[in-house]
């Protein structure tokens, strides 16, 4: 028993000094990516990365909350260098936690545009999506939208749908509205919007594609790309109702279209802060942008970067040019005044 102990005890030391050798090897670096996606383009980018490096990337999945609350308990012991989640609002939440550190990077901030990535450099917009308007063509002429506003008019009374209050992305797009017309106008936007509801809010973003195509309403408030996921979706009704609807671009000749980031930074306590960098700008550069966009049919935020064949389909659109840094700091408040509306 003791001599086992004893045996243990040694092995354990050597292994830790093995471990600090490995870490002063050039040849043997390594950086611990925690993501939320999943695609396997991203594979690919990091191979890539690699062998251009040297620097091997471990990735751990999971949503984004998961991964959030994971950092938080895992405190100075995480093993995570880099965080990939998707929404300024979550973002602004990992940096109120104390979860990432400040990067001064000229490469990430010429590749990224400034509105794109947080104040303080904590975090970094890679790809971008917009949250649109789609219609039925049956019911809908386009020239009968606008925008976001405009819902609320008598017209379009029990023929809209979007996600509950509580999701972020609907948290966020009333923080953009906060921002740009002040709380009393957005109030009364939200009002207005949950007053012409086709019905209770209920489901995910392609869920309230899916209630248009069926008859349920006639416009929905959702991002982009779960167009494009549905159209290439194994599920026959997806690509049904991907095929059938279009996507309007609101508040051209005004604010401009609500959009947000999936973004990276490096964590607080990562262990490899400066591969963690390379890393990111890595995937902020010309050639990882669309590659990395593409994969989740988002935008690149790189200006040089070619787009995706279908959002290309689209047309050019006029996005919000709020620095998205200010959604998580409306968050709070847009959620208050959801709530206060009536929006479920
Ligand atoms: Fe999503």
């Amino acid at each position: 028993m003791r001599k086992s102990l004893i045996f243990l005890l040694v092995f354990s030391v050597m292994l830790v000094l093995a471990g600090c050798q490995l870490g002063t090897s050039s040849s043997d670096r390594s950086i611990t990516v925690y993501s939320e996606r999943h695609y396997d383009t991203d594979q690919y980018l990091f191979d890539l990365f690699e062998q251009e490096t040297g620097i091997e990337v471990r990735v751990i999945d999971g949503n984004a909350d998961q991964l959030i609350n994971r950092l938080d308990n895992e405190g100075e012991d995480t093993e995570a260098d880099v965080l990939i989640i998707a929404d300024a609002g979550r973002l602004h939440r990992a940096k109120s936690m104390d979860l990432l550190q400040p990067v001064h990077s000229d490469v990430l901030f010429n590749n990224i545009p400034a509105n794109y990535r947080d104040e303080d450099n904590m975090w970094f917009g890679l790809t971008k999506r917009a949250r649109v308007l789609v219609y039925h063509p049956d019911r809908v002429d386009p020239s009968e939208l606008s925008t976001y506003e405009a819902l609320t008019e008598p017209q379009f009374k029990g023929r809209v749908v979007t996600r509950t209050s509580t999701n972020i992305y609907n948290q966020s797009l009333m923080a953009s509205l906060i921002e740009i017309m002040g709380e009393t106008e957005a109030k009364a936007f939200a009002a207005g919007l949950t007053a012409n509801f086709a019905r209770t809010p209920a489901g995910n973003d392609r869920d309230q594609a899916k209630y248009v195509v069926e008859g349920g309403a006639d416009i929905a408030i959702m991002n982009t790309y779960y167009i494009g996921r549905m159209m290439n979706s194994s599920d026959r009704f997806e690509q049904e109702v991907a095929n059938t609807v279009k996507v309007f671009f609101p508040n051209q000749n005004t604010s401009g279209t609500h959009v947000n980031v999936s973004a990276a930074g490096v964590t607080k306590h990562a262990n490899h802060s400066e591969d963690a960098i390379k890393f990111i700008e890595f995937l902020s550069s010309e050639t990882a942008q669309s590659k990395f966009a593409s994969a989740n049919y988002e935008y690149p935020v790189h200006v040089n970067v070619e787009i995706d064949d279908l959002l290309a389909s689209w047309g050019d659109f006029t996005a919000q040019s709020i620095p998205l840094s200010v959604l998580g700091e409306h968050s709070y408040r847009a959620a208050v005044i959801m709530d206060e509306v009536g929006w479920e």
